[in-house]
């Protein structure tokens, strides 16, 4: 059994400008299929070839970085295009509160995900988690997830990589978290992942 790359939750132009239908091509029609049919590839007759994504992201962790990127980078992506959202959708009261126990109010929430994001270093994520009931941002580098830590509850995430926005943003990855963070995130998704209490699970 493989993985399929899953449908986009949206049409292609549903998060211009901030991303636009070319961006969207190039990303999830390239990229992210690429790092779907590599680890395919990677898995198709190991003990790995019926396994979740997840517990292929856990068991390539530090024993096999090749498949390791390939299907840690195919878990962030799905769970990015998750992460915006046409409309922006208003949080749960639940993750509301959280959001403002945390971080002041969800303003100053986007402000601290648009700096981290600005201030990451090359290629990676930043995301908005649950870890140990408190919410907090969190940076990967490269391929790296946080999809398989314990304790840890993805709510969402932005991509940092360079493909995520120079064809719409150049070099200018402030003003590409400006417009993604801004108004295109799923508060909607958060939500659920944070009443689910778990990670999100990859379809299969
Ligand atoms: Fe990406």
């Amino acid at each position: 059994m493989t993985f399929q790359l899953i449908d986009l939750p949206y049409d292609d132009t549903a998060l211009e400008p901030a991303v636009s239908a070319k961006t969207l091509s190039f990303h999830y029609g390239k990229h992210h299929q690429a790092y779907i049919d590599k680890t395919n590839s990677a898995i198709e007759g190991t003990d790995h070839a019926d396994a979740s994504l997840e517990a292929v992201v856990s068991a390539a962790r530090g024993s096999n970085q090749g498949l390791f990127n390939n299907a840690a980078q195919s878990w962030n992506h799905a769970f990015y295009w998750h992460s915006m959202a046409g409309e922006e959708t208003a949080p749960s009261d639940e993750l509301k509160a959280k959001i403002e126990s945390a971080f002041g109010s969800v303003d100053a929430l986007k402000d601290k995900l648009k700096e981290r994001g600005a201030g990451h270093f090359a290629s990676g994520w930043v995301w908005l988690a649950e870890k140990n009931g408190e919410l907090t941002i969190e940076e990967t580098h490269d391929g790296d997830t946080i999809a398989d830590q314990d304790g840890v509850n993805p709510l969402l995430v932005v991509d940092l990589w360079e493909h995520a926005y120079y064809l719409d943003h150049q070099n200018k990855r402030p003003a590409y978290l400006d417009a993604v963070v801004g108004s295109k995130l799923n508060w909607a998704f958060a939500s659920e992942n944070l009443a689910r209490g778990e990670a999100w699970t990859y379809p299969k």
